[in-house]
């Protein structure tokens, strides 16, 4: 695996110490945070032959097919879209990537699939009580959800994550709806619709696990 703005590097030293991946490449663009992630490194019990710290923008530091799994988790959603665009011959050769966008995560999964790119999972996990979108991408064809902000599947936290967004969706549409340009009105129509649907699936979800 390589991980990508690695920071602190313990998703890696995870996999490592779990035994999850056999090798992993440990990157960031800045040195503090990779000389963060290699004293956490030499202080583990992890042979050193098993990891490799680099300094380096995104892909740049792999080469064409030198890891399997690519993960880009902490930063935003354009960030990471943009990382993927600066390096084709490198993003091409991945077998998976997992991405944990913290902001922006419709933005990256609509570069995925126009890039041929498939979500093949989802999940959500909470984070200091902030609900964090993690997703899998694989190559293959994928019909774009109606709404690409939203995770699909039945994560077990998809309700709350659903009601969150329902509050925020209304919020700003609400605020919306005080303007008096055209524009913004039709904007607030169309986040109604958006609440709705997404009420819909949220009952749904609620039904399903009660019934
Ligand atoms: C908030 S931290 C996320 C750390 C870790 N991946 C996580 O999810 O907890 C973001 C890290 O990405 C690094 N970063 C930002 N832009 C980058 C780029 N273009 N290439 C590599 N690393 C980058 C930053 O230096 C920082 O260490």
């Amino acid at each position: 695996m390589a991980d990508i703005g690695t920071d602190h590097g313990s998703l890696p030293l995870w996999c490592l110490e779990n035994e999850v991946v056999p090798y992993a490449v440990l990157s960031d663009v800045n040195e503090g945070p990779l000389e963060r992630a290699r004293q956490r490194m030499d202080s583990s019990f992890v042979a050193e032959d098993r990891y490799n710290l680099r300094l380096g923008s995104g892909l740049s530091v792999l080469k064409p097919g030198e890891a399997q799994t690519v993960v880009l988790a902490g930063m935003g959603g354009e960030l990471i879209a943009s990382i993927l665009d600066e390096d084709p011959d490198v993003a091409e050769t991945v077998q998976r990537f997992v991405f944990q966008p913290r902001t922006r995560a419709g933005h990256l999964r609509s570069w995925l699939w126009e890039h041929g790119w498939r979500i093949c999972a989802e999940r959500l996990a909470k984070e200091r009580g902030r609900l964090c979108q993690i997703f899998a991408a694989e190559k293959g064809p994928q019909e774009p959800y109606e709404y690409p902000d939203i995770p699909e599947g039945n994560d077990p936290l998809m309700i709350e994550f659903l009601d969150k967004k329902i509050v925020n969706i209304k919020l700003i549409s609400d605020n919306l709806l005080h303007s008096k340009n055209a524009g913004d009105l039709k904007k607030a129509e169309a986040l109604q619709r958006k609440v709705s649907a997404l009420e819909q699936r949220r009952d749904g979800l609620w039904k399903s696990r009660h019934s």
